[in-house]
């Protein structure tokens, strides 16, 4: 544990995943939004081939939210959730993601201001074949100058319950296995925000379910505002708020019904 160097790190590397979502750290009252998107537009391509994905998007998320973005397919789930990470360049508007002013920012400023602060788990796991499960998840920290990478990395892969698979390759790994070593590496760093993009599309309902188990549980710990993309009701409805999304806009914003939130 002298790994652990900030009180964030502390709460995601000691926390038991299985434990039930804490009050403190779950509230939308620690506020202060982390997202603020004020017609947030975004297009693609030139002249006759210009396709207008995001349409206007006012949206407002408070620290340590759940918030589900649910659509049918083309609706520009993944797109928003792409500009929301900084992964794609917003086209115009007004974003401030974790206290940065996303529309003055380069692509290699964006990339600048993912690190550490946001987390991404995508539907396709994206770990590198030649690194074993610990490396996948001490590569970036060491990248980002951490001296004690490799402790950290251990306790994140310990809390989604692959300690005894440390010096696994992927392909020695199932891909519930692969999902859970890909959210051991989007948490390590102690991000403000986890994005996930139908982080259980690739995997078989038993091993879906133990997965989005352990993404509400390690974002919780950390204290993180979790935003997932997903086109499943259920899944989104174990969300404190689900945003709507066709054709480009946001059609509602709610709590899910039945819920005590
Ligand atoms: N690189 C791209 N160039 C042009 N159109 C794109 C590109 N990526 C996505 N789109 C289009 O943008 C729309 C929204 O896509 P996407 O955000 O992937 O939707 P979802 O995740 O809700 O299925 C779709 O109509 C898709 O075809
Ligand atoms: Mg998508």
């Amino acid at each position: 544990m002298q790994a652990a160097t900030n009180l964030g790190m502390v709460a995601a590397v000691t926390s038991d995943p299985k434990a039930p979502p804490s009050p403190i750290l779950s509230g939308p009252f620690l506020s202060g939004p982390v997202i603020l998107a004020k017609g947030l537009t975004l297009a693609l391509g030139e002249g006759e081939a210009r396709v207008e994905i995001l349409r206007g998007i006012d949206l407002q998320i408070g620290a340590g939210e759940t918030v589900a973005l649910l659509g049918p397919s083309g609706s520009g789930k993944s797109s928003l959730l792409a500009v929301l990470s900084g992964l794609e360049r917003m086209s115009g508007g007004t974003l401030l993601v974790a206290g940065q002013d996303f529309a003055q920012l380069s692509e290699d400023g964006l990339a600048a201001a993912r690190r550490g602060r946001i987390g991404i788990v995508l539907q396709a796991f994206h770990l590198l074949p030649t690194m074993t499960a610990l490396e996948n998840v001490a590569t970036p920290l060491e990248l980002a100058g951490a001296d004690d990478a490799m402790d950290i990395a251990r306790a994140q892969l310990e809390a989604v319950g692959l300690g005894h698979r440390l010096d696994h390759y992927p392909t020695q790994l199932s891909g519930g296995e692969q999902q859970r070593v890909a959210i051991a590496r989007a948490l390590a760093p102690a991000p403000r925000i986890l994005f996930a993009d139908e982080p259980t599309g690739n995997l078989d309902a038993a091993n879906g379910a133990a997965v989005a188990d352990l993404l509400f549980a390690r974002a919780d710990a950390a204290g993180a505002t979790l935003v997932m993309v997903t086109h499943d009701e259920d899944l989104a409805h174990r969300c404190q708020r689900i945003v709507r999304l066709a054709d480009g806009h946001i059609v509602s914003d709610d709590a899910p019904s039945g819920s005590a939130a």
